[in-house]
């Protein structure tokens, strides 16, 4: 019971955080919010941002058997009644069926009208890619390609905050391999997965693998495991991998030509050598929102500090969405003010972006705000700063301070991230 309540608050309190620190809000909130929809602010996109980077550095930038794409949203009504989403892609509740695409239409005049669905998955913008990207790029098996997207469900019960929503973001790997391999490579993808959630900030700790029975998986999938994360109500889904054999590919009638062996030298049976095939598919999936969610559980903390409780956010520095905040001490001193934005906040902001710049409150609560916020280093310049040219640099997690040579700064965070 008292775990039950801690945990609620818990949530109650990252919600909170969110909306007064400008990451996340109510969509629509000032006509009574739309169930189901959230609206990023400022340090919600800098974070999400930074997370759909890290997934795109390891998975794109960092291989060469990946190929990226950023396909329509709407797309040929076909494309779901083919890969069985129209008849499949519902949820039961009080014995009624409920198709959870999101219907539209597409076209102004009239007669010209077309029913379209917002995708429910960025996948199939992959599959139906599949042709134009082997005639661009002549790759060889397995390759992958990838996408960061927004899907659409219309949810019967959209609920727990980022958790289940009816616009969501996605980033999706469809990995094509041969069909005898498919074990190999669920493996390997499941390592890499974990190894990415590790990388970023997740509390491992929290996360656990479900393999889903068959009569709980996916039409498509022969074999799917669930990262599932310890939320505060329960332990639920955060990421999948599923085996989806070669179901799209061959719903969509799209085929490969084995031609020659792998620049990695891999062999292929001779056989099969300038044959018609069918790639089988291995799909790491992966929601951004839910991604958000649980990194926020993973790293919230409190601690006490000169007597009272303050709350922060544990992100590691690549990830948070200000790496450094920059304070004149007293906002009224011209000479302050000057030193601060012209030796400090200007050239730091051209060296990282992201970068704040924090003059309100004391300096007390500039530290709480910034602590929330998650940045890494606050800097002071205050009247010292005009005679020797240190600042003082303080670390979110111990609260230590130290002085630090102006001309030494962008190497001091650098070092330190
Ligand atoms: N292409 C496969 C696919 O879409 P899924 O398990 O239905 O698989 C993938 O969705 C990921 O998308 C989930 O693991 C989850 O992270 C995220 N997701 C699914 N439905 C969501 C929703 N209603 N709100 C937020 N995220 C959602």
């Amino acid at each position: 019971m008292q775990k039950e309540k801690k945990e609620e608050n818990l949530m109650e309190k990252i919600v909170s955080l969110c909306k007064r620190r400008g990451f996340v809000f109510q969509g629509s909130e000032i006509y009574g919010g739309l169930a189901g929809t959230y609206d990023w602010g400022h340090y919600g996109v800098a974070l999400k941002n930074n997370i759909k980077q890290s997934w795109w550095k390891k998975f794109l930038d960092n291989r060469r058997d990946m190929y990226g794409i950023d396909a329509a949203i709407l797309m040929n009504a076909k494309v779901w009644e083919v890969t069985g989403h129209v008849a499949n892609f519902a949820d039961l509740l009080d014995g009624k069926q409920f198709n959870t695409m999101l219907k539209t239409e597409v076209g102004a005049k009239k007669e010209d009208v077309a029913i379209s669905y917002l995708r429910p998955e960025t996948a199939q913008g992959m599959f139906v890619n599949f042709k134009n990207t082997v005639d661009a790029f002549h790759p060889k098996l397995p390759f992958g390609m990838a996408q960061i997207g927004k899907a659409f469900r219309n949810e019967i019960a959209p609920r727990d905050f980022l958790f289940r929503q009816r616009e969501f973001e996605q980033m999706e790997i469809e990995y094509f391999i041969r069909a005898d391999e498919w074990e190999k490579y669920f493996e390997y993808w499941r390592g890499e997965m974990l190894e990415w959630m590790e990388e970023f900030g997740l509390d491992m700790g929290k996360v656990h693998e479900l393999e889903v029975p068959d009569a709980d998986r996916a039409h498509y999938s022969k074999r799917t495991i669930d990262f599932e994360f310890d939320y505060p109500f329960g332990r639920k889904e955060l990421f999948g991998l599923a085996y989806r054999t070669d179901f799209d590919l061959k719903n969509h009638k799209l085929e490969y030509i084995d031609e020659v062996p792998t620049p990695e030298g891999v062999e292929i049976p001779t056989e099969s050598v300038g044959k018609k095939m069918t790639p089988h598919v291995i799909e790491p999936t992966f929601g951004v929102d839910r991604a958000v969610l649980a990194l926020l559980l993973s790293v919230y903390t409190e601690d006490e500090k000169d007597g009272e409780v303050r709350s922060y956010l544990k992100f590691k520095p690549n990830i948070a969405p200000v790496i450094c905040a920059v304070s004149p001490l007293l906002k009224n001193k011209i000479e302050l003010v000057e030193y601060a934005n012209n030796k400090v906040y200007v050239p730091l902001k051209a060296e990282f972006g992201r970068v704040a710049w924090d003059d309100n409150g004391n300096i007390g609560k500039r530290y709480r705000r910034q602590d929330e916020i998650g940045t890494p280093f606050c800097i002071v310049v205050d009247f010292e700063t005009l005679t020797d040219d240190t600042v003082t640099v303080r670390a979110r997690d111990t609260g230590e301070q130290e002085r630090v040579k102006v001309a030494d700064l962008k190497n001091y965070i650098k070092e330190k991230i």
